[in-house]
């Protein structure tokens, strides 16, 4: 069967039909699918079923294997590369991460000097309801930005707190933050060039104690929330509702993306892995 891309009727996704990715396919065949994954930032693969290693095999077609040592607890036995995101528990103890609340719009680790260049969800079992993922297109929202927003962003780095999880709580052994000026993280250009497609894209992080450097901290939180409030208008969204067997792999570089809660008492188990990124480059 032919390999066919299906872009979505959203402002990103697109479905890639015709593949077992369990199998082995030859190099031209991953050449277009990366090059559709540029296109489209972010590729579903419906149907697939994966061991964690094969996972594995799949996302280094997209680069070097992030081992994150904070995911040591949640692996599956064997692949330590493999992070298991699951509200459930199994004799009292947590299997995964994430549990089942809101993990609010963000992008995958952008607290660190070289966040995540891509991350990669397949998944095993899903609610019937709720825990949708929703993606935002971040190259569009920055090229749709009303002329006084694009020159407030011009030139601005804005500081990505690594305190808080993407569900609101402390990491452990984290500052409260309570100046968002002092706030542990990493420092990027707001405005950055993707290295492979050379197009520029807001990057944002995640909104809890953002710091726009060198602003006083009022005119920082109201560029910032003028930003959000611009990126979150639904024409720049896309929201997938996951079947089991689904495989996804988004760009952490160009797209933000957030998880609705779902029923505590239902069972959504997913296998994570993430790749390698590089330093942000501004635009
Ligand atoms: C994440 O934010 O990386 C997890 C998304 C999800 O569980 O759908």
């Amino acid at each position: 069967m032919a390999i066919e891309i299906k872009p979505t009727d959203a402002a990103l996704g697109a479905e890639v039909t015709g593949i077992d990715l369990s199998r082995e396919l030859d190099a031209s065949s991953w050449a277009g699918i990366r090059d559709a994954w540029h296109r489209h930032l972010v590729l579903l693969f419906r149907g697939q079923s994966l061991v964690p290693r094969k996972l594995a095999a799949f996302s280094q077609h997209f680069g070097v294997l992030d081992v994150v040592p904070a995911w040591r607890d949640f692996h599956p036995d064997g692949t330590p590369e493999v992070l298991v995101i699951s509200n459930v528990k199994e004799s009292g103890k947590p299997i995964g991460v994430l549990g089942y609340g809101e993990a609010e719009w963000h992008t995958d680790m952008s607290y660190m000097a070289e966040p995540p260049r891509a991350s990669v969800l397949h998944a095993l079992e899903v609610p019937l309801a709720g825990g949708n993922t929703s993606f935002l297109n971040m190259y569009q929202a920055y090229e749709d930005l009303p002329a006084d927003l694009q020159r407030a962003v011009e030139g601005q780095e804005v500081n990505h707190d690594s305190s808080y999880d993407s569900t609101g709580s402390l990491r452990p052994g984290a500052p409260q933050v309570t100046d968002v000026r002092q706030a542990p993280g990493a420092r990027h250009p707001l405005v950055r060039r993707h290295p492979d497609s050379g197009r520029a894209a807001l990057y944002l992080g995640r909104r809890l104690n953002a710091y726009v450097l060198g602003l006083p901290v009022e005119q920082s939180e109201t560029l910032l929330d003028r930003l959000w409030a611009h990126v979150l208008q639904p024409k720049y969204v896309w929201e997938h509702r996951w079947r089991v067997g689904d495989v996804l792999i988004w760009d952490n570089r160009c797209t933000m993306h957030r998880r609705e809660p779902f029923d505590a008492a239902t069972r959504r188990v997913m296998h994570r892995t993430q790749i390698k990124g590089e330093r942000p480059i501004a635009a």
